[in-house]
């Protein structure tokens, strides 16, 4: 049966990148008759050093926001990673199928272990294997995420299809990515070559979904672009990323076209187009923000609906996993 995973790391606040580009879309996936199962990884998140106080605040934002967005417990799974200990288990059969030379290929390993990846922790390195078992875990078909994840995607895919081919078997489905949408990579507004991210030491390259009507307008603003007026068409934008990608952020927020919201802008500049990009953001984010903040005045029932995922989640992972260990071979005497 088609199944739907995604996950989201409690490593800080969540950027327009992440909303335009994975939670905006989860909800949708709920009314279609698929099963969705959406995860707050906690233990991908350990990968770097986090506070333990921080971490535990940061779980219960993003429940929130899941939920802020329109994400129902009641539809969907919905739980933090480490409840469910099938995840660690997988993940540790996984290292044993997968290679030391893939994971050393990730740009997101090249990234984030920087200069001194001797120094990198070894779960910063294994990250992925532990991102195959969330998916495969549940023998899910389809993972719904931005375009900074294809990697990690096609290597659950290779994990997938050499414990297949180890071990003589069809047990695990190869993985459809889902990367769909004007907002699949949402770009810094300081500087349209690099993705928004929540680690940009630069505040002022990222909406947070934690910002305020007059941060999000001020923000805007000030995004760095160009002088000319914008074009009929986003084939005019070819070579201003800066640009595209405040359009194609307007044509995500709203669901129109990218060439429709052009084609009211054609001759204009950023200072007509920015006020009104604003607007439509304020509009769009604002009402989750605040619906956020009402979610986690309550943490003791973020908690429990946390709980009750995890007990949903397990009784589909701990199956698989069981049958994963038989395929392997070992003894299950108890
Ligand atoms: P994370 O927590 O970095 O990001 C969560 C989701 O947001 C998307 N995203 C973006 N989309 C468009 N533009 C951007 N600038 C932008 N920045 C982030 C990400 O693509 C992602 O969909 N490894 C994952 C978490 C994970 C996971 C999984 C995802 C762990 N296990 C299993 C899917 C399935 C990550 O670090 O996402």
């Amino acid at each position: 049966a088609p199944r739907i995973f995604s996950g989201i790391q409690p490593s800080g606040g969540l950027t327009l990148g992440n909303y335009l580009g994975a939670l905006k879309r989860f909800a949708g996936y709920q009314d279609t008759g698929i099963e969705t199962i959406y995860c707050v990884v906690d233990l991908h998140a350990i990968t770097v050093w986090q506070d333990p106080e921080a971490l535990r605040n940061n779980t219960r934002q993003i429940a929130a926001a899941f939920i802020a967005s329109g994400v129902d417990p009641e539809k969907s799974i919905l739980f933090n990673q480490s409840q469910v200990s099938a995840h660690a288990e997988m993940a540790w059969l996984f290292n044993t199928v997968a290679r030391v030379g893939w994971m050393y290929r990730m740009t997101q390993f090249k990234d984030k272990a920087g200069k001194n990846s001797e120094n990198s922790s070894l779960g910063l390195l294994a990250y992925p294997s532990l991102m195959a078992a969330d998916i495969l875990t549940y023998h899910a078909t389809a993972v719904p995420v931005g375009e900074d994840q294809k990697q990690h995607l096609e290597l659950t895919r290779d994990i997938a299809a050499k414990f297949n081919h180890d071990y003589g078997t069809e047990f695990f489905p190869i993985t459809e990515p889902l990367i769909e949408g004007t907002a699949t990579r949402v770009m810094s507004l300081r500087d349209g070559s690099k993705k928004m991210s929540k680690s940009d030491p630069s505040d002022a390259s990222r909406i947070n979904l934690t910002d305020d009507a007059d941060a999000i307008a001020q923000k805007i603003r000030k995004a760095r672009t160009d002088a000319e007026p914008l074009p009929a068409t986003m084939e005019g934008l070819k070579d201003r990323p800066e640009a595209r990608n405040l359009v194609n952020i307007y044509a995500a927020l709203t669901g129109e076209a990218a060439d429709d919201i052009l084609a009211r802008f054609e001759g204009q500049g950023f200072g007509a187009f920015k006020p009104a990009l604003a607007d439509v953001a304020v509009e769009a984010m604002a009402p989750i923000t605040a619906r956020m903040n009402e979610l986690m005045a309550d943490p003791a029932e973020i908690d429990r609906i946390l709980g009750k995922g995890a007990d949903r989640a397990d009784a589909i992972a701990h199956p698989i996993l069981e049958q994963t260990k038989e395929i392997m071979g070992m003894i299950r005497s108890r």
